[in-house]
C-alpha cells in the first residue's frame, strides 16, 4: 500500500502545485486553524513533515524561522517543493515510516499537515519526531477527524484501527482511521503533552467559495489539529 501511496501522491504532484492552494478545505479550513494554532515560529528550528508541494515552507521562511526543513516520501512533491522555495530550506526525500535523517533534539517545531493519517505504525513515527525534537519543543499537526472517518465511511467498528481509501481529484489514496484513544495512547507514549485541540470550523470566505460544503462543515468536523510539548524526559527508543 505504502508503494502505491507513493505512486499516486507523485501523480498528485502538479495538483498540489498548482491546485491546492485555492481548495476551499486547504486555503479557507484548515490551513488557517493550522497557521493560528502554530502561532509565532520566529528563530525556531522547524521541520514540515509531509511537506507536499511546499506551501508551510513557503510559509515558515516568511515568517522567519531560522531554519526550515522538509520531508516527503514523494519524489514529485519534492521537486515541486524545491521549485516554490529554492534553496531557502533543505528538503528531503524521506519516508515517515522509516527512521529519520535528522539528528537527535534539533528541531524546536515539527509540523505535519494532513499527513499522520498515512502513517503505518503511528506511535513509530512520533517516536522518531520525540527524538529529534529538543525537549520543551512542539508539534503541531492536522489529521482526519476520527468522527468524520468513523460516519463518512460508515465504520462498523469506532475502536478498530482500519486502512480506508479515498480519492483526491480521482486518484487513490489509502490512509487509517484511528480513534482518539490510539491517537493520544501514541502521544503520550512517546512523551508528548497534548497543549491544545483544535476542531477548525469554515472561514466566511469558504462560505464565498463554496456554500454546500460550508453547510456541512460548519455542523460537523472534517480535521482536527493537535498541538503537543515534547516532555522534558529523556528520549526513550520504543522501537
Ligand atoms: C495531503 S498531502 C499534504 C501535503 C502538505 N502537507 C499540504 O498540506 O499541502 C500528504 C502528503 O504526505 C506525503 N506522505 C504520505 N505518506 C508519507 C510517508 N510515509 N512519508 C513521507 N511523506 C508521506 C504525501 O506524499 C503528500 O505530499
Amino acid at each position: 500500500m505504502e508503494k502505491k501511496l507513493k505512486i499516486n501522491y507523485n501523480k498528485l504532484a502538479s495538483h498540489y502545485e498548482n491546485d491546492v492552494d485555492t481548495k476551499s478545505f486547504n486555503a479557507y479550513y484548515e490551513r488557517p486553524a493550522m497557521i493560528k494554532t502554530i502561532g509565532n515560529v520566529k528563530g525556531l528550528k522547524v521541520l514540515d513533515a509531509g511537506c507536499g508541494a511546499g506551501y508551510y515552507l513557503e510559509w515558515l521562511i516568511k515568517n522567519k524561522a531560522e531554519k526550515v526543513a522538509g520531508i516527503d516520501f514523494s519524489n514529485k512533491m519534492i521537486d515541486a517543493a524545491k521549485k516554490r522555495v529554492g534553496n531557502k530550506a533543505t528538503i528531503i526525500e524521506a519516508n515517515l515510516n522509516k527512521k529519520l535523517p535528522f539528528k537527535n533534539e534539533y528541531f524546536d517545531l515539527i509540523i505535519s499537515s494532513l499527513t499522520l493519517h498515512y502513517v503505518k505504525n503511528l506511535s513509530f513515527t512520533l517516536n522518531e519526531f520525540s527524538r529529534i525534537l529538543k525537549k520543551g519543543g512542539r508539534l503541531v499537526f492536522s489529521i482526519h477527524h476520527p468522527i468524520m472517518t468513523y460516519l463518512y465511511f460508515s465504520l462498523d467498528n469506532y475502536f478498530e484501527e482500519v486502512l480506508l481509501e479515498d480519492y483526491i481529484n480521482k486518484v487513490p489514496v489509502y490512509f487509517y482511521h484511528r480513534s482518539f484513544n490510539d491517537i493520544f495512547d501514541a502521544l503520550n507514549k512517546n512523551h508528548f503533552l497534548v497543549e491544545k485541540v483544535v476542531e477548525p470550523k469554515p472561514t466566511k470566505k469558504f462560505l464565498e467559495v463554496d456554500k454546500k460544503n460550508y453547510i456541512k462543515l460548519i455542523k460537523k468536523p472534517h480535521f482536527i489539529i493537535i498541538k503537543s510539548i515534547r516532555k522534558n524526559v529523556k528520549f526513550y527508543n520504543n522501537y
